[in-house]
């Protein structure tokens, strides 16, 4: 489609502003047909960029450009007019400034490059809790990527009308071709201090420069569904949440929806797909990474999740750590920075298999695996990723694309914590689950950051990267959804960790497929059923109500993460005080004041 194929006059107005100022060779406007995708896709590989792997029909790997290959945060901005709306958290620059700043950068940015044009849909197109965004971007691989991490193209022109509400979108690799010159199958990008990855919160808009990888390029994912959509979600009385969503049935056949959020690396796309070892139980997906949630006229809050695909952390995925990921990703897939097997499949460290031979690494060059050298540096990069077409997921729930959303009975907040944080504990109250929410966070290793071991790393709601304002406004924003509805109403708030250690450093819970006894619990607990004790930290699990058979854990070793930590609770209490509510200054809401002098005259009562 054509420029002139476009009915809304503003999106026409605002392509052509962009097109003069990017001065691309052509536009051209996606339709989100097979047809179009595979074109696209064949022109990468015919160029050099993608290579196509006999091993996984439909299936591409491509390789980026070491300086690009995660989201960078510390080149993130959020350009609300005052600062104070950014909050302590955020990166900010002046919105006039930063505009000047880009404009000079795009200028002439999208030479010798087409221009596409993506009209996207988070959520179900027509769902009344789905919204539409437009992405202009100057990369093919990001248009195949938003084709399947969303729902692109006629449809959702369709669905937009001639003035239609839409989050305008701009994206360029920041690599502008001279007359003749082509990438010659490299990675295109633009060097970190030019790289800005921009939100203007005020005006609902997205300007992303430099960068082609992941969330920093497909504006879709935590730009728009997460940043943009937590100030939608603020003003209009909603929730844009980091969050998995997961449908969990009983061995009688009831069905509770439950969403978690956890920092990333914590897991959430393999508690996502679990596989329960607990009989009779099933765990089914709706999604693993972004969840909205709205008011039903019934009080009670309904989940979508706005995205259409995985894009899930390659390294690490494997059949016993998820076994629903690996069956999805056997075709249809884009695969980045994973190495290259010589028969045309991909391998990454933790797949579950040794590299079969000489393999090609993310950089592109030769590899064969020492394991007797622990200092090899890897072969698919740590960040590498798959991104998949969720309906290809075994697990995927038939109701995933309901565009009322799915009914949510438990909201599970956790990180990576050694110590102190129990197996599991229930909150008090909502304003209690809220303080729960607001202390997520994991522990950080020594030799990772040059931090004291043991400090804790907080990640409130694990939207520190990923709040559009002031995370004391947010905090305070999650109490008012509270008021919103009756306290039957509200999904009840668990906290949840899967990674205690024992004296020698050893996980002492097995985690993956074994959390299902922990889901279990938390089910029944949604029914209100007798199978907790209240404790100074909130209500946990009754001697016994764990569903223990068959699990490779000593009574002695489940007490122990089934307990209250008292001074191990008083430590943390003081960290909260000295290090981390300070940080919100008087945006701190007075309910979490109280929810931790609370929790404090609990544990010395
Ligand atoms: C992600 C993240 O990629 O949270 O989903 O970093
Ligand atoms: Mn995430």
């Amino acid at each position: 489609m054509t420029i002139n194929d476009i009915k809304h006059p503003k999106v026409k107005a605002w392509v052509e502003e962009i097109a003069k100022m990017c001065q691309p060779k052509d536009v051209y406007v996606c339709d989100g047909s097979q047809e179009e995708y595979s074109r696209l896709m064949k022109e990468m590989v015919d160029s050099g960029l993608g290579i196509p792997l006999t091993k996984r029909p439909n299936s591409v790997l491509f390789r980026s450009d070491p300086s690009d290959v995660a989201r960078v945060e510390n080149r993130t901005y959020i350009a609300s007019r005052k600062k104070e709306d950014a909050g302590p958290t955020n990166n900010w620059i002046d919105p006039d400034e930063l505009k000047k700043t880009m404009s000079g950068l795009y200028t002439g940015c999208m030479k010798g490059r087409t221009m596409y044009v993506i009209p996207y849909s988070m959520g179900p197109v027509g769902s009344d809790i789905a919204k539409i965004g437009i992405e202009l971007t100057d990369s093919a691989y990001v248009v195949c990527n938003m084709d399947i991490m969303t729902r692109v193209g006629t449809k959702v022109l369709e669905a937009l009308g001639t003035n239609g509400e839409f989050v305008p979108c701009l994206h360029s690799v920041g690599k502008p071709l001279e007359a003749g010159e082509t990438d010659g199958g490299k990675w295109p990008c633009a060097p970190l201090d030019k790289k800005y990855i921009s939100h203007f919160p005020e005006e609902r808009t997205i300007w992303s420069y430099g960068s082609g990888y992941g969330g920093n390029a497909l504006l879709g994912k935590k730009c728009f569904a997460l940043r943009i959509a937590s100030v939608l979600a603020r003003d209009e009385g909603w929730l844009a949440e980091h969050m998995l969503i997961l449908k969990l049935t009983n061995p009688e056949g009831q069905v509770k929806y439950v969403t978690g959020a956890f920092p990333s690396a914590c897991g959430k796309t393999n508690l996502a797909m679990l596989i329960p070892t607990i009989p009779g139980w099933k765990v089914e997906t709706v999604g693993d990474d972004i969840a909205w949630m709205k008011f039903g006229k019934d009080g009670r809050l309904y989940a979508i999740n706005p995205e259409a695909g995985f894009f899930g952390v390659a390294p690490g995925t494997s059949d016993s750590s998820n076994k629903n990921a690996m069956d999805t990703i056997t075709k249809n897939t884009i695969f980045t920075n994973c190495a290259l097997t010589k028969d045309g499949d991909i391998w990454w460290e933790g797949i579950g298999y040794d590299a079969p031979g000489e393999v090609v690494d993310w950089h592109g060059n030769p590899w064969t695996q020492d394991k007797g050298n622990k200092e090899q540096p890897p072969a698919a990069h740590p960040n590498a990723r798959f991104t998949t077409p969720a309906k290809q997921c075994p697990s995927i729930a038939s109701e995933w694309e309901d565009p009322r959303g799915v009914p949510i009975d438990a909201f599970l907040f956790g990180g990576r914590r050694p110590s102190t944080i129990p197996l599991v504990h229930q909150s008090r109250s909502w304003n209690h689950g809220v303080f729960l929410g607001s202390i997520v966070g994991s522990e950080i290793t020594a030799a990772a950051l040059d931090l004291k071991a043991g400090t804790i790393r907080r990640d409130p709601f694990a939207m520190l990267p990923f709040c559009g304002y002031n995370m004391g406004d947010y905090f305070q924003h999650w109490i008012n959804i509270g008021k919103k509805t009756t306290a039957e109403k509200l999904p009840k708030i668990f906290y949840v960790n899967w990674f205690r250690k024992d004296a020698d450093g050893k996980f002492i819970w097995p985690g993956y497929g074994e959390n299902s006894r922990v889901l279990a619990w938390i089910f029944d607990r949604c029914d209100n059923r007798d199978n907790a004790v209240e404790t100074a930290i909130g209500f946990m699990p009754k001697d016994g109500a764990i569903n223990t058979n068959g699990l490779n854990v000593t009574a002695e070793a489940m007490k122990g993460i089934l307990s209250v930590d008292t001074e191990g609770w008083k430590r943390e209490i003081a960290d909260i005080r000295e290090n981390h509510y300070p940080k919100f200054g008087d945006k701190l809401p007075a309910e979490l004041k109280a929810e931790l002098d609370g929790l404090e005259k609990r544990l010395n009562g």
